[in-house]
C-alpha cells in the first residue's frame, strides 16, 4: 500500500483484498472480551475532524486504542482555527507533537491532499467534501463480503445524492477494483457532471433497478449542502427514490440494503426497512472499527503480523 490513502483509487484490487483479509483477521480480536493488541505500541494517531462525525470519528479513536496507540483527537471546534489558525499551521503543531497518522475529516475536497505535502506522517482521508471517504468504502465492501460471500459480479445499486456524495465516488471506485457491477440512481440534478466517465451504469428508474440488484446502497441527502432546489419536495423525492416496504418488496430474497448513515428515516429509506434483518447498516459501523484497525496497521506497521505471538 502506499503512505498514505486519500483516495479508493490509490488501492489496487490487491491492495483492496490485504485491507479486507486484515480485517477479517483483526475482527477475531473484536470478538474477545479484551480487545486491545499491542502492535501501535508508541505511535501516535491524531484524527484531525474540522467536520462533524459520530461513526467516523469514534471508530478511527477505537481503532486506534485497540491496537494501542496513543490518541490525539482534535476538533476544529473549540481551537485556535476559531482565532484564524490555516490548516498548514494546525498540521505543523500536530506534527511537532510526533504525530505517525492524521486522520482528516474537512469540508473543502483536497483537503487531505495538500495536508500530505505538509507532514510526514501518513495521512488518512476521512471523507473530504464531496470528494471521497475511502474507508467508509472499505467497511462497505467488507460488510458486503461477510453478507453475500463475495464481492465479484455482485450487482450494486447505489441511490440517491450522489451529487454530494463522497460516499458514492469512493464506493464506485472500489467496487469496481473489486468486481463488483454498479449503478448509480439518482434524479439527473443530483448526479455529477462528470458521471458518465465513472466506471458504472447510471439510471434514473429505481424500480427498474431493484429486482436486479444485490445489495442496495441508500444514500443520505445531503440538504446541508444544498443552497438550491434540487428536487420539488421531501416527498416527491420519497416518492421517486425512496426505499419503503412496497419497493423493498421488489428485491429478491436474499438481497440485503445498506446505509452509510447518518440517516433520513422517512425521506431516503422508511423505518421499517432500515431496521429489517436484511438491513446491513448497524454491521457497517461495528465493521468500521475493524477495517480502520486493519487501515492503521497496514499504514503504520509496515511487515510486523497483525496478531503474532503477542497474544
Ligand atoms: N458514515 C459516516 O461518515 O458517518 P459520520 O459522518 O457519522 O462519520
Amino acid at each position: 500500500m502506499k503512505r498514505h490513502l486519500i483516495s479508493a483509487g490509490d488501492l489496487t484490487r490487491d491492495d483492496a483484498l490485504l485491507v479486507l483479509d486484515t480485517a477479517e483477521e483483526l475482527a477475531r480480536v473484536s470478538e474477545r472480551s479484551i480487545k486491545k493488541l499491542p502492535t501501535l505500541r508508541g505511535r501516535t494517531v491524531v484524527n484531525l475532524f474540522y467536520e462533524d462525525s459520530t461513526r467516523t470519528r469514534i471508530s478511527f479513536e477505537a481503532a486506534a486504542k485497540r491496537l494501542s496507540a496513543d490518541v490525539i483527537n482534535f476538533s476544529a471546534k473549540g481551537s485556535s482555527v476559531s482565532k484564524g489558525e490555516s490548516l498548514k499551521d494546525t498540521a505543523l503543531t500536530l506534527e511537532a507533537m510526533g504525530a505517525d497518522a492524521v486522520v482528516i475529516r474537512h469540508a473543502a475536497s483536497g483537503a487531505p491532499h495538500r495536508l500530505a505535502t505538509w507532514v510526514r506522517g501518513s495521512v488518512v482521508n476521512a471523507g473530504d467534501g464531496t470528494h471521497e471517504h475511502p474507508t467508509q468504502a472499505l467497511l462497505d465492501a467488507f460488510s458486503m463480503r461477510r453478507r453475500m460471500g463475495r464481492i465479484e459480479g455482485l450487482k450494486v445499486a447505489i441511490v440517491g445524492d450522489v451529487l454530494h456524495s463522497r460516499v458514492a465516488r469512493s464506493n464506485v471506485l472500489l467496487l469496481h477494483a473489486l468486481g463488483a457491477e454498479v449503478t448509480l440512481v439518482a434524479p439527473p440534478t443530483l448526479l455529477p457532471v462528470a458521471v458518465d466517465s465513472w466506471p458504472c451504469q447510471v439510471s434514473y428508474d429505481l424500480d427498474a433497478v431493484l429486482p436486479k440488484s444485490d445489495v442496495v446502497m441508500m444514500l443520505r441527502v445531503q440538504l446541508e449542502r444544498m443552497n438550491d432546489a434540487y428536487f420539488p419536495s421531501a416527498r416527491e423525492y420519497s416518492r421517486r427514490y425512496g426505499l419503503d416496504r412496497e419497493r423493498f418488496g421488489r428485491l429478491h430474497d436474499d438481497a440485503i440494503v445498506m446505509h452509510p448513515g447518518p440517516m433520513n428515516r422517512g425521506m431516503e429509506i422508511s423505518a421499517e426497512v432500515a431496521d429489517s434483518p436484511r438491513s446491513t447498516i448497524v454491521e457497517q459501523v461495528a465493521n468500521g472499527v475493524t477495517v480502520r484497525m486493519a487501515v492503521l496497521y497496514l499504514l503504520l506497521s509496515g511487515s510486523e503480523p497483525a496478531i503474532g505471538g503477542d497474544l
